[in-house]
């Protein structure tokens, strides 16, 4: 375990990987963001992952596994597309849904005849999968529509007590969801923009992708309301239409607090109503979930988010998830 961060011990990582064998919760850190795991073998075990994020149960579960080799347990009728995806983009963040084996339960398909499937690159995340000798099931370790955690003490904020086992990992290196990709029918598509661009995956695959059909797998990514503080999120489209909302007496006078979310802070706003975003598309991924944790903690009950997005790289994905915490926020959608 030469490997291992040095914020975990051997000890600590043994005592993770008893919990996940003996059927407990472990929140453990990924590349992407932290996920709160348990034994995919095991019925028991998953239904706490839904139990305590409050997830409607037909909600599928990521299987996480420590090698390709492992997809051929969990999975059927494998595609060659889906081996050169695994090839080239595992470990990372990439997750593939595939039909799947006798193996993958309804507590972790959701009922669904397809099963995703990821192998992670976080070396604390592979420690745990190779000590613990478990498939490991698990979402992102937040309440269900909340903002995902890609900080251990996000984790902690997240759920206290209830959850005594997180492994600390760090930030997450990539700070967005795995890009999944649909290999169970003919037409490759993504699910859900995340950490692995589409044009990546087109140049793997030597063909472009298709969009979601309408019979494409349920997935709470394309939820309209995902991903969302407790602060109502507005998204603007220029400066000019930013400078124009903070001229808004209305707006800037109102008793409740608001905070803008922009790479350049808006002249004459003060520090206390500005959070910044980076310029650059990496790093923005990497801070955007900690951004949207500070306006709550601001006490802020509306933002402004101002951050043009490019067509390429991790732009869809910020552009994804900037619009889902901005959605609207039916009881439906937010359980
Ligand atoms: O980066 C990630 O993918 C993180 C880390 C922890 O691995 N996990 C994650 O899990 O984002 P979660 O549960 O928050 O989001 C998983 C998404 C959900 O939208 C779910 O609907 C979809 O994956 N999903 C899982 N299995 C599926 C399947 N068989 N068919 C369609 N969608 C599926
Ligand atoms: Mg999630």
């Amino acid at each position: 375990m030469s490997d291992l961060p040095q914020n975990v011990s051997p000890k600590e990582l043994e005592n993770a990987a008893a919990r996940v064998r003996r059927g407990d919760l472990v929140a453990f850190p990924t590349e992407t963001v932290y996920g709160l795991g348990a034994d995919a073998d095991n019925p028991v075990a998953t239904a706490k992952i839904f139990a305590a994020k409050g997830r409607p149960a037909d909600h599928p579960l990521i299987v996480h596994l420590a090698n390709a080799s492992q997809m051929t347990d969990w999975a059927k009728e494998i595609p060659a597309e889906a081996w050169k995806l695994a090839e080239a983009f595992w470990p990372g963040p990439l997750t593939l849904i595939l039909k799947r084996s006798s193996r993958a339960h309804d507590g972790v398909t959701g009922g669904l005849p397809t099963v995703g499937l990821r192998v992670p690159s976080h070396p604390v995340a592979q420690a745990l999968l190779k000590q613990s000798g478990c498939a490991i099931a698990a979402p992102s370790a937040n309440r269900f529509g909340h903002v995902s955690p890609t900080k251990a003490e996000h984790v902690r904020a997240e759920f206290g007590a209830e959850l005594p086992c997180i492994l600390e990992g760090g930030d997450c290196q990539v700070g967005l969801e795995s890009t999944i990709v649909d290999c169970s029918s003919e037409h490759l598509s993504i699910l859900r923009p995340g950490g692995i661009a589409a044009a990546a995956i087109e140049r793997v695959l030597q063909r472009q992708l298709v969009a979601p059909q309408e019979d494409s797998p349920a997935c709470s990514g394309r939820l309209l309301s995902h991903y969302a503080p407790s602060a109502e999120v507005q998204l603007v489209a220029s400066a000019e239409e930013l400078a124009q909302r903070l001229s808004e007496r209305s707006f800037t006078q109102a008793a409740s607090p608001f905070v803008v979310l922009s790479v350049e802070k808006p002249l004459q706003l003060q520090d206390k109503n500005w959070i910044a975003l980076p310029v650059q598309e990496e790093a923005c991924a990497q801070q955007l979930y900690s951004a949207l944790r500070q306006i709550d903690q601001r006490g802020a009950s509306i933002a402004l988010v101002f951050y043009p997005t490019s067509a390429t790289g991790l732009g869809p994905a910020i552009a994804d998830r900037l619009q889902k915490a901005a959605g609207p926020r039916s009881l439906s959608d937010r359980h």
